[in-house]
C-alpha cells in the first residue's frame, strides 16, 4: 500500500527538506514502485516536469524522463546553452515563466544559490538534482539500495571516502534521517561543509571525520565518488589534488578490509584510476548498479509525492 501524495507542492533541496517520517515513507514508496506499484495507473497523468541541466547527466536525466513517463507524466529537457540561466535571462524570470507551464522544475545547477532562487520564485516544486554542495535524490536511491541489502538502517557502520564534495555532504545530511553511525574519511584540506556538519550534528546525527584509509577496516558500506567534480576540472588543479589523494583511492584489496557483508557504492561516472578500480566496482561485494537502478524507483516516489 501506497500513502496518498504526502509532500504536494514542496521543493526538495536537500534531504533535510524531509522529516524522518517523510524520509520513511519516500523509502517504503520507493521499495514499492520497485515491486511494480502503479504499473498500470498513472498518478502524474498530464503533468510535466521541466529539467534544467547547466551540468552533463546520464543518470539523473534518463531516470527523472523515464521516470515522469512511468507514471503517466511527460518531463521536458532543457539544456543551459538554450535557456541560458542568468546569461539569456535573470534565474527569477525563468522561474516566474516555468511556473506558468509546468508542474514541478528539477534542475542541476552549480550554484545551490541558482536553485534557491528557482524555489523563491517558482509556485511549483523544484528538487535539485545535483548543486556544488549537495546530491539529494542520490541519497535515496543510496539509502534504498542500503536497506535492500540490510534492512534497517541504524547503526550501519557507513564510511565515505574521497573529496568532502556534495555527496560528503549529501551523506552528513542523510545521516540524521538513516541514523547510520557515517566516518568521512578525507585528506587534510579537504573536509566537508563545516555548517552542513554541525547542522547534522545538532540534529543527532552519529558523523565523525576522519583522514586515514585505513579506517575503512569494518564498513558495513563504503563508498566513493570522483576526487574531481564536474565544474572542477581545471588541468593544473585537478593534477594538484589527484596528488594530495594518494592511498584514498578503492581497490579490490581495500574491499577485503571492510566486513565480510558489507557493500561498495559508488554514484557514477567513476573516473577509473582514479578514486576507484574497475576491480572494485564489478568486485562481488559492488551494488553500484543496482544502487544506479534504484535511482529511477527512488525518484519516481519522489515525483508521486511531490506532484501526485
Ligand atoms: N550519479 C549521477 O547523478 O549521475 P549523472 O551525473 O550521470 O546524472
Ligand atoms: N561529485 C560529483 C557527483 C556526480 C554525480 C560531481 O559533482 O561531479
Amino acid at each position: 500500500m501506497i500513502s496518498e501524495p504526502i509532500l504536494r507542492g514542496r521543493d526538495f533541496l536537500s534531504n533535510l527538506d524531509l522529516s524522518q517520517d517523510e524520509y520513511r515513507i519516500v523509502l517504503e514508496t520507493a521499495h514499492a514502485m520497485k515491486r511494480g506499484a502503479f504499473r498500470d495507473r498513472e498518478p502524474l497523468k498530464g503533468k510535466t516536469l521541466a529539467m534544467i541541466f547547466e551540468k552533463p547527466s546520464l543518470r539523473t536525466r534518463t531516470t527523472f524522463e523515464i521516470g515522469m513517463y512511468q507514471l503517466g507524466g511527460h518531463a521536458l529537457y532543457l539544456s543551459n546553452a538554450e535557456i541560458g540561466l542568468g546569461t539569456r535571462e535573470p534565474v527569477r524570470d525563468i522561474a516566474l515563466n516555468l511556473e506558468r507551464w509546468v508542474d514541478g522544475i528539477m534542475a542541476r545547477v552549480y550554484l545551490h544559490s541558482t536553485l534557491e532562487e528557482l524555489a523563491r520564485y517558482s509556485s511549483k516544486p523544484v528538487i535539485n538534482g545535483l548543486s556544488d554542495l549537495l546530491h539529494p535524490v542520490q541519497l535515496l536511491a543510496d539509502y534504498q539500495t542500503i536497506e535492500e541489502v540490510f534492512g534497517e538502517t541504524r547503526g550501519l557502520r557507513v564510511v565515505f571516502i574521497g573529496d568532502g564534495n556534495n555527496m560528503a555532504n549529501a551523506h552528513i545530511q542523510c545521516a540524521v534521517l538513516s541514523e547510520v553511525e557515517l566516518e568521512v574519511i578525507t585528506p587534510r584540506g579537504y573536509e566537508p561543509n563545516a555548517l552542513i556538519l554541525m547542522e547534522a550534528l545538532e540534529r543527532g546525527a552519529k558523523v565523525r571525520l576522519s583522514h586515514d584509509p585505513r579506517r575503512v577496516r569494518g564498513a558495513q558500506v563504503l563508498y566513493t565518488d570522483v576526487w574531481v567534480s564536474m565544474g572542477q576540472e581545471e588541468e593544473a588543479s585537478q593534477r594538484r589534488k589527484i596528488k594530495d589523494f594518494e592511498g584514498f583511492q578503492v581497490h579490490p584489496e581495500m574491499l577485503e578490509e571492510i566486513d565480510p557483508q558489507g557493500i561498495f557504492l559508488h554514484c557514477l561516472p567513476a573516473h577509473y584510476g582514479q578514486e576507484v578500480v574497475e576491480g572494485a566496482t564489478l568486485h562481488p561485494k559492488s551494488r553500484v548498479f543496482d544502487q544506479a537502478e534504484n535511482r529511477l524507483h527512488a525518484q519516481k516516489a519522489l515525483l508521486y509525492h511531490l506532484l501526485g
